[in-house]
């Protein structure tokens, strides 16, 4: 085990939700990373937890009182506050949102997060509706902009038996989120989109036109650009590798769907077009279920779906400073992915040879070229971990070309 949170403290407020339970797996993998954990536990949160739970796990005292003299004594509430590296709200309800959107400080909780002055993480979980609800929406952006950094709410099954976002993010991707929120990396305050993995395209409601990308390539990129801190955009169709943690996920289908959420992600700094987009979708996919008829067979008619990567970077406005694509070719690899990069208008593209004896798609490994304005630069065969470490640290750099 890696001791990435070696000498951190982190001070983390157990709100009131069923979500509850996972912070005590939650101050395992902290404390098994190195990091101190200090417990709040909020008058709620023990109606889910108990202290001595929580205590015996963090290996610390957990503080439940705004009127506790003794811990004012001890330590007070102020110093509580600004002794961690990180405050970490997990599962942040929606009342302690609400709370620290509008500055409220009614018990040891609310009071530590507006007297804190170290970074905070909040990990939401609620039920959908309270998550959808306007006022917790508006409160979202109000939380950003005073420099709270989000991780989840994931989208699926509640424990209220809904669906929807606002089930709290498992705790190996919150460790990521505090891992990504401690570290000091190139990539600290760059938001970067990534797309990745194959989309599906819908014949009728059980069929699909689909490709072989396994979306290992541009999960790697993600978590690469995560390690160097950046905050990531993740839009994936449904790879066969799971997203990576600490990273924003949003999930798509369709190419127009991917080209949607690709657009409602700008603006970023940089973005990495890494999805085998469909370059067709079925104009006439049926809405109910296609039956074998005696009349013959179905006609399939196509239309072209939107090229994503070129719209992007021909945006006159909003266009990310750096935009790199992929060029997945079968023969005349440079030539075809070089004019490639300047049809479609992005500054870099990563070219890759997808025949299959280089067993590159739905592989491990990769060999790219890097085709810039600069010219062809052949990387050497590696993992694709590796293509995607190099290119993290080569986006970093050329970012922070920009700012020198
Ligand atoms: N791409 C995209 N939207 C599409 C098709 C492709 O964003 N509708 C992006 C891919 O993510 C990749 C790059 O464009 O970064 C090149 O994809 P590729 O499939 O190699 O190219 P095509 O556009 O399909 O071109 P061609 O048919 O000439 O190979």
């Amino acid at each position: 085990m890696v001791l990435s949170l070696q000498d951190k403290r982190v001070l983390l407020i157990i709100g009131g939700g069923i979500a509850a339970y996972k912070s005590l797996d939650l101050i395992r993998r902290l404390k098994e990373r190195g990091a101190a954990v200090v417990p709040v536990l909020t008058k709620a949160g023990q109606e889910f937890v108990t202290p001595l739970s929580v205590s015996a796990l963090s290996g610390d005292k957990v503080y439940t009182d705004l009127f506790d003299l003794t811990d004012e004594a001890e330590m007070g509430h102020i110093n509580l506050s600004r002794s961690a590296d990180l405050v970490l709200v997990a599962p942040a309800t929606a009342d302690l949102m609400a709370k620290m959107a509008n500055g409220l400080a009614n018990d040891l909780a609310s009071t530590l997060l507006l007297a804190t002055d170290t970074p905070v993480l909040i990990a939401p979980a609620m039920n959908v509706r309270m998550w959808d609800h306007p006022a917790t929406q508006r409160n979202i952006p109000t939380l950003q902009a005073d420099g709270v950094t989000f991780v989840g709410p994931n989208e699926g099954d509640m424990a209220c038996g809904e669906y929807g976002p606002g089930r709290m993010s498992e705790p190996l991707e919150i460790v990521a989120a505090v891992e990504a929120a401690l570290t000091n990396g190139p990539l600290k305050g760059k938001r970067i989109l990534v797309t990745s993995g194959p989309t599906h395209e819908p014949i009728d409601p059980v069929r699909y036109i689909a490709n072989r990308s396994s979306g290992a390539q541009g999960t790697a990129i993600a978590a690469g650009l995560r390690d160097l801190g950046a905050e990531v955009v993740f839009v994936t169709g449904p790879a066969d590798v799971a997203p990576p943690a600490g990273v924003h996920v949003v999930p798509v289908e369709t190419a127009q769907q991917m080209r949607d959420a690709v657009m409602a992600a700008l603006p970023c700094d940089a973005s990495v077009f890494a999805a085998a987009v469909a370059d067709w979708r079925v104009d006439n996919a049926s809405s109910s279920k296609m039956k074998k008829t005696k009349t013959g067979l179905p006609v399939l008619e196509f239309a072209e779906n939107p090229d994503i990567l070129a719209e992007v970077s021909q945006l006159e406005t909003g266009r990310p400073p750096l935009v790199v694509g992929f060029a997945a070719e079968t023969d005349d690899v440079i030539a075809h992915a070089t004019a490639k990069r300047l049809r479609k208008g992005c500054d870099w593209i990563l070219a890759n040879d997808v025949s299959p004896e280089t067993g590159i798609m739905g592989g491990s490994e990769n060999a790219v070229v890097l085709i810039s304005e600069a010219g062809a630069e052949p990387w050497d065969r590696m993992s694709k971990t590796d293509v995607a470490r190099a290119l993290a640290a080569r986006i970093a750099k050329d970012l922070q070309k920009d700012e020198t």
